[in-house]
C-alpha cells in the first residue's frame, strides 16, 4: 500500500511516500524569511509556489506515480490557517482527480508516531518539542495524554525569539546550538518547572534585559542549559509517575545534540532506555504524515476542515 503524506502546517511544505510503513521518500522546503518571523500569508504563498515540485520530487524518488497512490494523508492541524489550507486543498484536488481516499492527520501525533517508528520504542514517555509545542506525553487508554506542557510559548519559539534579537534569522535553533557549543560561562536564568509543566516567557524577558556583558556564545549556552534541564526534569517526573522506562524526544528541537545528550544521561542514571531520532524526522516533514495516515488507514473520516487548534489529546487513537 502506497501512502502520500502532505505537510503544510507552518513554515515547511513537505511530501513523503511510505509503502506499508516503510519510508520511500521525504521531500521538503522550509520558508526562511530574510528578517522577522513567519507571516502566515507568506507561508501559504511559499507552499503554493513549491507544492507541485515537491510532490513530483517525492513521487519520482519513490519511483511511483500518482495513479499508484492508495491513500493520501494531510496535516489537518494545529497550525496557521492559510498554510494548513494549502495542504488541505492540494490533497482534496488529488483525491478527487485520482479517486484516492484521504485522511486528515494531527501534526503533533505524526511527530510522535514517526519517533516511535524510527526508534523502535513502543511505549515511551515522549518529549515533543518544536516551535509551537512543548509537551510531555504518554499513551494511556486510547489517547496520547499530555502530562505536562508549556504554560506559554513553545521552546523552539523561545529560541527563535532570542535568536532574532541576536540577529539570527529563523529558524535560530541550529545557529544557537553552534554558539552554545563554544560557550564557557553559565549565567543563571529563571528556571520554571511546576510539576510537569514548564514556562519560558520569564526567560525571554530576562534575556532581553541582560546588561550585554555575556558573549553571544555564553547567552546561547546559558539558554540551552537552562531550558533543556527544565524539559528533562519534567520528562523524568513523567517517567517516574507513569512508571515508563524509556524516553524519546521528537519535534524540531529534537535535532539538538545537547538536548539528546541530557536525555540520554538522565535515562542512563535511572536504567531507562533512550533512543535519538534521526535528524531527517525531527522537524516538520511529509513522511511523518504519510506514516501516521498509514496507521489510520482503516479510519473512516468525513470531516476534512482544517483545525488550527487541534490538540494532541483531542485525537482518539484507534490503531493501537
Ligand atoms: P509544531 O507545529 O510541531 O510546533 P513547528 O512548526 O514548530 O512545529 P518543527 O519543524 O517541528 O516546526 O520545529 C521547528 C523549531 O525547531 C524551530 O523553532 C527551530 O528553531 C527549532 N530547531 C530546529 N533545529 C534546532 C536545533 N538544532 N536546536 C534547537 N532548536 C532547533
Ligand atoms: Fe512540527
Amino acid at each position: 500500500m502506497y501512502v502520500l503524506g502532505i505537510e503544510s502546517t507552518a513554515h515547511t511544505f513537505g511530501a513523503g511516500i511510505v509503502e506499508d510503513g516503510k519510508v520511500l521518500s521525504n521531500e521538503r522546503d522550509t520558508l526562511k524569511p530574510a528578517s522577522g518571523g513567519i507571516v502566515p500569508r507568506e507561508a501559504a504563498a511559499h507552499h503554493y509556489r513549491l507544492a507541485s515540485t515537491i510532490l513530483k520530487n517525492a513521487l519520482d524518488s519513490a519511483g511511483i506515480g500518482l495513479k499508484d497512490v492508495d491513500l493520501i494523508g494531510f496535516s489537518q492541524g494545529p497550525g496557521l490557517i492559510p498554510a494548513l489550507k494549502v495542504g488541505a486543498q492540494v490533497s482534496a484536488y488529488l483525491s478527487e482527480k485520482y479517486m484516492i481516499r484521504r485522511v486528515g492527520v494531527n501534526h503533533c501525533i505524526a511527530h510522535l508516531e514517526i519517533a516511535r517508528a524510527c526508534t523502535g520504542i513502543d511505549d515511551p514517555v515522549m518529549l515533543y518539542v518544536s516551535g509551537g509545542n512543548t509537551q510531555v506525553i504518554t499513551y494511556l487508554g486510547g489517547r496520547y495524554v499530555v502530562f505536562g506542557e508549556t504554560e506559554d510559548i513553545g521552546v523552539g519559539n523561545l529560541i527563535d525569539k532570542i535568536g532574532r534579537r541576536m540577529g539570527i534569522p529563523f529558524p535560530a535553533g541550529p545557529k544557537i546550538e553552534k554558539l552554545a557549543a563554544a560557550g564557557k560561562k553559565y549565567s543563571s536564568l529563571p528556571y520554571s518547572v511546576k510539576g510537569m509543566d514548564v514556562s519560558f516567557s520569564g526567560i525571554e524577558t530576562y534575556v532581553s534585559r541582560m546588561p550585554g556583558k555575556d558573549s553571544a556564545e555564553d547567552v546561547a549556552f546559558s539558554l540551552q542549559e537552562t531550558v533543556f534541564a527544565m524539559l528533562i526534569e519534567a520528562s523524568e517526573r513523567a517517567m517516574a509517575y507513569c512508571k515508563k522506562d524509556s524516553l524519546v524526544i521528537t519535534g524540531g528541537v529534537a535535532a539538538n545534540a545537547r538536548l539528546n545528550e541530557m536525555g540520554s544521561v538522565m535515562c542512563r542514571e535511572r536504567s531507562a532506555r533512550f533512543e535519538r531520532i534521526p535528524l531527517e524526522y525531527a522537524g516538520d516533514n511529509g513522511a511523518m504524515i504519510a506514516h501516521t495516515a498509514y496507521l489510520m488507514r482503516d479510519y473512516k473520516q468525513n470531516d476534512f476542515v482544517v483545525k488550527p487548534r487541534y490538540r494532541t489529546d483531542m485525537v482518539e487513537i484507534t490503531y493501537r
